[in-house]
């Protein structure tokens, strides 16, 4: 076998096979014995690349299931990333999400090699606003401090007083100790906030281009068909979608809903990979998944994986002259407990 072979040269072995029969075991569910051959050899090459250069792989919960349980080191939301990269010891992280996930890793981790597999992984809130548009509101609410989501640009973070995400967000805002802030940009989740704070929330007008599809007439739809079901929501979802939900939470909270209650039936109102992912997981709860793929997620595939690590490219940078404020916005978030 050539040493850099691509993807498609890449053998399916009688020895392959075997080697990766464990993995394929825990996505059987979800990844059919049909596809698994085009799978496996390539699954079977990062990991061995990954111990060659002591890479490590973070993938989010968005990730499709044949990336999340067979190639990935460690996996979970926006939060568990950034708490995770900030602690490997790894020279390389291989970011499998998208380019926010990625520049938080390196604001992590200013000395290590940061890669995304596909650099063209955005995020739509992160495109809802830029670095300007945070000075132009610091002028018009002067001394209201700023909680930006960490959907957002580093230049973005550089202008902010403090990130948060969805799953630590209520904690970040009752943190500062005041009476109002900016959070910004998604509307739908600072809308969400303000219903759990008494501190005042002004917001942005940025969405989720896979959470704002959802509608309130969709879920009632998922409920009269599967009576019994409990519906689990993302708080990027508008609020008449998350009024229909019995339970609001990050991707992580989400997941530890299920595992937790093991309920028989879920619907699960969030990006669709990753019902297959707690599919494969949890195989006694059945999932209603609405098939809301996010495309900058979906970008991320095992061969550009596998090509970024042979190659150790693209790789994340940022620039200098914004990366320390950025990344004093990400460690005051990471602080707060
Ligand atoms: P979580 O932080 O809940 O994983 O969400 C990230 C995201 O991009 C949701 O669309
Ligand atoms: Fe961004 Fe929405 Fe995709 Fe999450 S699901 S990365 S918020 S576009």
């Amino acid at each position: 076998m050539p040493m850099q072979a691509t993807a498609a040269e890449l053998p399916y072995t009688p020895e392959i096979a075997a080697a990766t029969a464990p993995l394929f075991d825990r996505v059987k569910d979800v990844v059919s014995q049909l596809e698994w051959p085009g799978y496996a050899p390539i699954i079977h090459e990062i990991n061995r690349l990954k111990k060659e250069k002591n890479a490590v792989i973070l993938a989010h919960n968005y990730q499709s299931a044949q990336i999340f349980h067979t190639v990935a080191d460690v996996v979970g939301d926006s939060l568990a990333l950034a708490r995770d990269a900030a602690k490997t010891d790894a020279d390389i992280i291989v970011m499998c999400g998208v380019h926010f996930m990625a520049e938080t890793a390196k604001l992590l981790n200013p000395h290590k090699k940061v890669l995304i597999p596909d650099v063209k992984a955005g995020c739509s809130l992160a495109e809802s606003i830029t670095a300007a548009d945070v000075r132009l509101l610091r002028e018009r609410y002067p001394g209201v401090p700023v909680v930006t989501y960490v959907n957002t640009s580093a230049a973005v973070k550089a202008e902010t007083d403090i990130c948060c995400t969805s799953g630590n967000a209520v904690k970040v805002v009752e943190s500062l100790g005041v009476p109002e802030v900016l959070f910004l940009p998604d509307e739908y989740l600072a809308n969400y906030v303000a219903t759990q704070t008494k501190v005042k929330i002004i917001a942005w007008h940025g969405h989720c281009e896979v959470h704002e599809r959802f509608t309130a007439k969709d879920i009632r739809f998922f409920k009269k068909n599967n009576p019994g079901a409990v519906v689990l929501a993302h708080p990027e979802c508008p609020p008449s979608v998350l009024a229909e939900a019995d339970y609001v939470g990050s991707t992580a909270k989400m997941q530890d809903y299920v595992e937790t209650n093991k309920p028989p039936r879920v619907i699960l109102i969030t990006e669709c990979a990753m019902s297959d992912n707690l599919r494969a997981a949890n195989p006694g709860t059945q999932f209603t998944q609405p098939c809301n793929l996010c495309p900058h997620m979906q970008r991320i595939t095992l061969p550009k994986i596998l090509a970024a690590l042979q190659t150790e490219q693209p790789e994340v940078t940022i620039d200098p002259a914004v990366a320390e404020r950025a990344r004093a916005s990400v460690e005051r978030m990471l602080a707060v407990k």
